[in-house]
């Protein structure tokens, strides 16, 4: 939580997270004023890697709901609530279990690596996942010559381009947001700040992959830009990143790509619902045991590298 913070809210949370014995953590996309109140602010990576660290007995998961399954895979004793529990991810719904069990079946013995914008139930039935963080290290690590991987296309195709010894099926999802960013938006970013460092989540397009200084997932970029310290830097991902970035370093100048891009599920969980859901222990996430143990191994595998 930012010392100055004088906002009675958010004072008021932080109370309730000591009375709960409740971790607060948020991803890199929320609103400023739920990043701010929060005990961790990360990337997926990150906070799966805490939600098994963490010695609390409430996690609030200020995200979407893959994130807050994926705490509750690590942490099964542990309490995880999730504020607003109609934040979803459209690509995350964009394979179900059923859809891959029958991908499966038509590749049998090939290793199945999913993207954790995934659901229990899809995770429960994968070899092993990976984030934006560490993707390419987990196909690596495989030391197979073929690999089925899911949802998203672009995040497969980054892969592949890594990796040109390994035959990357693609399950074809994608995250609407960073799909919709196209080349010309990019360069149009460039041609207004032509100094500027060119940072793109793997989940965009090949086009605008091909355009980058670097491929990062969020807090890479947040820590690209604390080594950098002063300049500029466009960042091709969603705009709750600028939050951070503006924090962590003060002298580098962030820019986005216009229109801006706008994560609507990111965007739901408010500093009330986030009181709320401590004030009452609401939104609580459960994942069936048997999905649980089964989705164990993969999410532990992809914690475990990079
Ligand atoms: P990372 O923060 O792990 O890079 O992922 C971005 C994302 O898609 C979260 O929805
Ligand atoms: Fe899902 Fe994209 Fe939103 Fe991330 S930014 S939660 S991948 S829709």
């Amino acid at each position: 939580m930012t010392e100055a913070t004088p906002d009675p809210l958010a004072l008021e949370v932080r109370a309730l997270a000591a009375e709960r014995d409740a971790v607060i953590f948020a991803h890199n996309y929320q609103l400023p004023e739920v990043q701010d109140v929060a005990d961790i602010v990360g990337d997926s990576l990150e906070l799966a890697r805490r939600a098994s660290a963490s010695d609390a007995s409430v996690i609030v998961l200020a995200g979407v709901r893959f994130m807050a399954e994926t705490a509750k895979i690590l942490a099964p004793a542990k309490t995880v609530l999730l504020p607003a529990g109609r934040a979803g991810c459209p690509m995350a719904d964009m394979i179900t279990a059923d859809q891959l069990a029958a991908w499966k079946a038509d590749n049998p013995g090939v290793p199945v690596v999913m993207y954790v914008n995934s659901s229990a139930d899809v995770k429960a039935l994968t070899d092993v996942c990976c984030t934006s963080a560490n993707a390419v290290e987990v196909v690596r690590s495989l030391g197979v010559p073929k690999v089925l991987f899911g949802p998203d296309r672009n995040l497969g195709t980054w892969i592949a381009g890594q990796l040109p010894d390994v035959e990357m099926v693609l399950w074809n999802g994608c995250c609407p947001i960073h799909d919709r960013v196209n080349a010309e938006m990019v360069l149009v970013a460039k041609s207004e700040h032509p100094a500027a460092r060119v940072l793109v989540h793997p989940e965009c397009r090949p086009e605008v992959t091909a355009l980058a200084d670097a491929v990062l997932s969020t807090s890479q970029m947040l820590r690209y830009a604390k080594a950098m310290a002063k300049g500029e830097i466009i960042a091709v991902t969603e705009s709750g990143l600028l939050h951070g970035m503006a924090k962590a370093a003060p002298d580098v100048r962030v820019f986005g790509v216009k229109p801006a891009m706008v994560c609507p599920n990111m965007k739901l969980t408010t500093l009330v619902e986030v009181r709320d859901a401590l004030r009452d222990l609401a939104g609580e996430v459960t994942v069936p045991d048997g999905t649980a143990e089964a989705a164990r191994a993969a999410v532990e595998r992809m914690t475990a590298i990079g």
